[in-house]
Formats: structure tokens, sequence, C-alpha cells
């Protein structure tokens, strides 16, 4: 998104009256996920911690890392192996904002022995996203940024994962796009018959692109019952 990234992290861009990852960080909080790792590239790292610094203000508690390259959402979701301890997690992409309390979907993976779940949602354009592709009713697999998408739905960038996740990452090479694909990882996961899905309710969307992010604005504030706007100030 040049040259607004040029100056600023791309997750630190204002959607409503706060910067983007904002959005995603009072998701957590507010299901009662307090500790909070967040992983940013080195470049913009200073603005990431000054913007969100203890969390104090969001209600959660954040500890940082920093993904030395760009190596893909797997490679990033590695560096929390040590901070996880061991438990499950949710991964959120700091460029998704949504309107679904994440309470719902986080209770139903407590619930679930093993494995990963993914959320998905319809979507006007899903070759910009990973598809999932479905037999008879039964999620196979998932196609990243497929030209001739077979669901009108993308997996959204909300991943709920248990602590052998660490080992699918390690096994994992890099894609054309030189990245470690949390697609990859999911499709594991789908191989050994250990992956839930459901579909977001209320609205999602990316905010990675110019046109995303003005979508991602609109749908904030007009949205009454986004509990992630501050209700005065
Ligand atoms: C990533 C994932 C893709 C997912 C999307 C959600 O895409 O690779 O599967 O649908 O996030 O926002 P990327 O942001 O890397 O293009």
């Amino acid at each position: 998104m040049l040259p607004l990234t040029e100056v600023s992290n791309k997750h630190l861009l204002p959607v409503g009256k706060e910067p983007m990852i904002f959005h995603p960080i009072r998701k957590l909080a507010e299901a009662g996920v307090v500790d909070v790792l967040v992983v940013t590239g080195a470049e913009h790292a200073g603005q990431v911690v000054a913007a969100l610094g203890s969390g104090q203000e969001l209600g959660c508690t954040i500890t940082y890392r920093v993904q030395e390259e760009a190596g893909g959402i797997a490679q990033a979701l590695g560096l929390a192996e040590d901070f996880a301890a061991n438990g499950k997690v949710i991964v959120l992409l700091g460029d998704n904002v949504f309107q679904d309390p994440l309470r719902r979907h986080a209770l139903a993976f407590l619930e679930q022995r093993s494995g990963a779940r993914i959320l998905l949602k319809e979507v006007e354009e899903p070759s910009r996203f990973g598809v999932p592709v479905f037999e008879e009713g039964r999620l196979v697999c998932i196609q990243e940024k497929p030209e001739a998408p077979q669901d009108r739905r993308c997996v959204t960038g909300i991943y709920f994962y248990d602590a052998s996740v660490y080992d699918v990452i390690r096994g994992l090479r890099p894609s054309a796009r030189g990245e470690l694909e949390i697609t990859e990882v999911n499709n594991h996961f789908i191989q050994r018959g250990d992956l839930t899905w459901d579909e977001l309710e209320g609205w999602w969307t990316d905010a990675g692109t110019f046109e995303s992010l003005a979508r991602a604005n609109a749908l904030v504030q007009s949205s009454v019952a986004d509990p992630a706007e501050p209700k005065s100030r």
C-alpha cells in the first residue's frame, strides 16, 4: 500500500477512530484473552510498540516478537511457540476487521479435543484469499488465491490451533511467494481429520488494500453494534 506503508506500518493505518491493529486486539480482550503476542516486522516495530504500549488501555498484556523477514503468517506463528507454552492459541491477522465477538468461537475451540479451527465468510472476490473446497459437504482442502474459486466463501484470518501446530510449521517449505503459508498448515490439519470450521455471522473484511481499507472504515463507522467503537472521545 505504497506510499502509505513507507511512513507507517500497514497495521497502524486508521480504521474508524483507531489504528487498524486495535480492532483485532480489542476482539481478543473482549473474549477474555488477556495474554497477547504481537509479531511485527523490525522496520516499524517502534511505532507499533508506541501505539499499543503494554496493552493496558486495551485490557490485555502485550508481548512483542520481531519477525526478521516477510516469511509468512505461518513463520510468524512459529515465533509464538514459547509464548504459548503448550497451550491453545487464537491467531488474528492484524488487517482483519470484523463484527462477530470471538467468545463463541473460542469456547467452541476450547471444547475441541485437539487440532485446528477456521472461520469462513462469503466475500465478493474469493480469489484474493484462501478458499475452501467442499466435496459432498465435507471440507477437503483449502486453495490459496485460486484463479477459479469453487466457493464464494474465503478463509478469514481468524485461526485456532493447539500446540501441535509448531511441528506442522517446522515441516513447511517456502511457497512460490517465498512464505510459509498458513493455508498449508490448515491443509495439514484437514488431512489428518482434525480441523473444524464455522462461518462468521457479522461483517468481515481485510483492510490490506486501498479498496478494502476504505470498506473497513465504512463498516466500522456504520456499525452501530460494533463493540470496538469507543463510547465517547
Ligand atoms: C492471508 C492468507 C489467506 C487468508 C487471508 C485472510 O492472505 O494467506 O489464506 O484468506 O490472509 O485475510 P494474505 O494476507 O497473505 O494475502
